[in-house]
């Protein structure tokens, strides 16, 4: 297996360095076989393994995939070339909103001022105002519930017998706090299956993605669901109140539809793996005073530095780009597809010492890359930031307030 890995690792660094149509074929193939094991033996295998044999740096997924620190963190500051990409996989375009964020480039580079008006809108129209959301007796109950499911399923709780509850708070909560949308038990259940079944039919991520999707002709249910999410999010009293201006002159469905994608692939898959790894990761002898919020804001950001929730920030590189692989530097054209990895970055020990040890107390915490920012540099951090980093510290004190109760 791991003579494979190297050779794989040696074949792709070869393609990806002579760009044609010909090697452009044969990165695809590796990106297929690549694509495959990475979701079934699951992120941190695919990626650990590599780590182990090749570095922080390596190709895989038919681009160059980054972990070092320094490089990764400089690519998530730099103005970004985008292509139709999301994480680990290549996607079909036109099976998106044109105004999906992820796949617009900026203004700098190849790209026009589509991504900042778009992210303009969603930021003034939902996000600026769903914080105070966060703060309502209904957010605080569904969290304080699945803390309740979560206490009485063992500590820490069985993932397994508990999956069905996260998921559902996550899309009750996040309708809630960024549409003020109350969904029916119907709703609940078709956007369950939507946004998080791994059946290509009817996941609205993996009906858009190679090599899984669907033809045209068999994307019935996904449409049905899809059009059961929509009438949620245009009906919902925040897009209601949207009225297009000449600054955000999306339309009421236009901007439906890219909050659904949003929503749905940015929003509900990270926020489900930060809360999974909060109630399961987080050492349960550590000491947190819940009634201070940094130290519980800390826990979170420790957590989500550990366990990153997202991983590929897919960019074209706009110069001549020299990476360290297996101990040896590499050059690549401009124009070469690389992943900059937050999760393999968020562990690189020479910026974060004893990268595995869970440490809430460490001096540089802020540095992770985990919502797509580094300093000062946030053209592209997450618009959920502050909602995700609630939603994980109130869950955090509900379940820390059960155990104390208990005991
Ligand atoms: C309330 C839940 C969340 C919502 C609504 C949300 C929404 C979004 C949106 C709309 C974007 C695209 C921004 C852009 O391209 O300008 C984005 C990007 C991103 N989000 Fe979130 N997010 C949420 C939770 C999370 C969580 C829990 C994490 C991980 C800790 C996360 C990490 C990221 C990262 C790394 C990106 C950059 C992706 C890329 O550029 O390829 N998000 N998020």
């Amino acid at each position: 297996m791991s003579l494979l890995i190297c050779l794989s690792n040696r074949l792709q660094i070869l393609l990806l360095q002579h760009p044609c149509a010909l090697t452009a074929m044969i990165l695809r193939f590796f990106y297929v076989v690549d694509v495959l094991s990475y979701s079934i033996v699951t992120p941190q295998k695919f990626l650990g393994k590599r780590q182990q044999l090749l570095g922080q740096n390596f190709a895989a997924l038919g681009r160059i995939i980054i972990g070092e620190y320094s490089l990764a963190a400089k690519f998530i500051a730099e103005p970004q070339q985008r292509e139709p990409y999301i994480g680990r996989f290549r996607c079909i375009p036109n099976r998106f909103s044109k105004h999906f964020l992820l796949f617009l480039s900026d203004k700098e580079v190849k790209g026009d001022n589509a991504h900042s008006k778009a992210r303009s809108a969603i930021l003034n129209v939902v996000f600026k105002p769903a914080f105070d959301n966060t703060e309502s007796p209904e957010a605080k109950d569904l969290l304080d519930q699945l803390a309740t499911i979560a206490h009485t399923h063992g500590n820490p709780p069985d993932l397994d017998e508990i999956s069905d509850d996260i998921q559902r708070t996550v899309i009750q909560y996040i309708m809630l706090v960024l549409l003020e949308a109350k969904p029916s038990p119907h709703q609940i259940s078709s956007l369950k299956t939507l946004f998080f079944s791994s059946k290509p039919r009817e996941s609205l991520l993996i009906s858009k993605v190679k090599p899984l999707a669907p033809s045209a002709k068999r994307l019935k249910e996904v449409e049905r669901l899809e059009e059961i999410a929509l009438n949620l999010i245009e009906n919902s009293p925040v897009v209601s109140r949207y009225k297009p201006t000449n600054e955000h002159d999306l339309s009421r469905t236009e901007l439906s539809t890219l909050l659904l994608q949003a929503i749905a692939i940015a929003g509900c898959l990270g926020s489900e793996s930060l809360l999974r790894s909060l109630l399961t990761k987080v050492p349960h002898d550590l000491e947190i005073d819940v009634d201070n919020r940094l130290e519980v804001l800390r826990v979170v950001l420790e957590t989500a530095r550990r366990h990153s929730p997202v991983n590929n920030i897919n960019i074209i590189t706009q110069t001549e780009t020299e990476v360290t692989i297996n101990d040896r530097k590499r050059k690549f054209p401009k124009g070469t597809l690389f992943s900059a990895n937050i999760g393999l970055a968020n562990l690189d020990d020479t910026v974060f010492k004893n990268p595995l040890d869970f440490n809430p107390h460490r001096d540089n915490l802020l540095a992770a890359l985990s919502f797509n920012s580094v300093g000062e540099a946030k053209r592209r951090e997450c618009p959920g930031r502050s909602i995700a980093e609630k939603m994980g510290s109130d869950l955090l004190v509900a379940l820390r307030c059960k155990t104390v109760k208990s005991h």
